[in-house]
C-alpha cells in the first residue's frame, strides 16, 4: 500500500469475462484486509437458459487465497449485457450489495415494461445499500466515494477509491470511446456532462473500464488516465463540446443493435442479480416483451 496526493492506493485485481467483454475488480487495502468486489458476472447461456457460476468462482478464489474480508459488492449500473454474480456471492463471502439509489428509476421502468409480478418492489430494497450522489464510504483502510456519473442509465456511479476510479459504462478505452445512451432513461447529454466531472479529477488520476472492445487487435485492456482520455479518447478528447457529443453519440446509437442478453440481464440485475421467483411447479421463468425495446 503506498499513500498519494489522493488518498491511500487501493490493490486491485481485474478479471476478464470473454463473453460479455466485462470487467470484474477486487479492490483491497491488504492482503489479509478487506475489500470491495466490483460488477461480478454471473454466466449464462442463452441457447440453453443456463447460467453458471464459473466466473465468479474465479473472484470467490481470490478472496479465499488473499484471505480477503468481503465487505461490499459494488454494482456500477444495472448493466445490459451480462447478469450480475452479485446475489450467488453474497452467499458465498457475506458483504453488502450496494448500487445507486437511482436504481429506483431504473426498476420502475422496466418493472412496468416487464410488467413484473405483484409483489416487485420498486424501492431498492433488494440491494444491501443504496448510495446517494457522491456519497462517502470506506473499504477496510481505504477511502472511497461513490460519484453519480448518470446518462448511460438514470442510475450509473463510479466508484471512487484512493487514486483510482472505477467508471463503469461512461467512458471506455480512448480508442473505443463512450457508453451508448439509447436504453430506455439514458440520455447523451447527461452522460456529457457526468464524463467532464471525471475528466475533471487530477491528471493521473487512474480510470478502471468496465468493458474494452479492443479495435485493430490490440490487446485487451483495463486501465487509462484522466490525462490519456482528455488527449485522446475517440468521442471526448478536450475540445469536443457538449453539442457535437450529443449529435455523434446520438446518431452512433441509432446504428447499435440491442445488447445480446438485455432482455435477460435487466430482469435479473435490477433484483440485484437473484433470478426470479419460482413458479408453481418450482421453475424460474425469463420474461421476453414482444415489440417493446
Ligand atoms: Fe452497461
Amino acid at each position: 500500500m503506498h499513500v498519494t496526493a489522493s488518498g491511500t492506493s487501493p490493490r486491485i485485481e481485474p478479471f476478464f469475462d470473454k463473453a460479455t467483454c466485462t470487467f470484474s475488480y477486487v479492490v483491497y487495502d491488504r492482503a489479509g484486509g478487506h475489500a470491495a468486489v466490483i460488477d461480478p458476472v454471473l454466466d449464462y447461456d442463452a441457447k440453453s437458459g443456463r447460467c453458471s457460476t464459473r466466473g465468479a468462482e474465479q473472484l470467490l478464489a481470490f478472496l479465499r487465497s488473499t484471505d480477503l474480508t468481503l465487505d461490499w459488492i459494488l454494482e456500477t449500473h444495472a448493466h445490459a449485457d451480462h447478469m450480475s454474480a452479485a446475489h450467488w456471492l453474497r452467499e458465498q463471502a457475506g458483504g453488502r450489495i450496494a448500487i445507486g439509489e437511482h436504481i429506483r428509476d431504473v426498476q420502475r421502468i422496466f418493472g412496468e415494461l416487464f410488467n413484473l409480478e405483484p409483489a416487485f418492489r420498486t424501492d431498492g430494497s433488494q440491494f444491501d445499500y443504496l448510495f446517494k450522489e457522491d456519497e462517502a464510504f470506506t473499504i477496510g483502510t481505504l477511502s472511497a466515494r461513490a460519484l453519480f456519473v448518470p446518462g448511460h442509465t438514470p442510475a450509473d456511479i463510479a466508484y471512487q477509491v484512493g487514486d483510482a476510479v472505477f467508471i463503469g459504462d461512461t467512458l471506455f478505452m480512448p480508442d473505443v470511446g463512450t457508453a451508448r445512451c439509447d436504453f430506455p432513461g439514458g440520455s447523451a447529454a447527461t452522460l456529457h456532462r457526468s464524463i467532464s466531472k471525471l475528466l475533471a479529477l487530477p491528471a493521473d488520476t487512474r480510470l478502471y473500464m468496465c468493458h474494452d472492445y479492443p479495435p485493430n487487435g490490440r490487446a485487451v485492456a483495463c486501465e487509462s488516465t484522466v490525462a490519456a482520455q482528455r488527449a485522446a479518447n475517440i468521442h471526448v478528447h478536450d475540445g469536443i463540446d457538449q453539442a457535437t457529443f450529443v449529435a455523434m453519440r446520438e446518431a452512433r446509437d441509432k446504428t447499435l443493435d440491442m445488447p445480446t442478453l438485455i432482455l435477460p440481464s435487466i430482469q435479473v440485475n435490477i433484483r440485484a442479480g437473484e433470478l426470479p421467483p419460482a413458479e408453481s411447479n418450482g421453475k424460474r421463468y425469463l420474461k421476453i416483451p414482444f415489440n417493446c425495446l
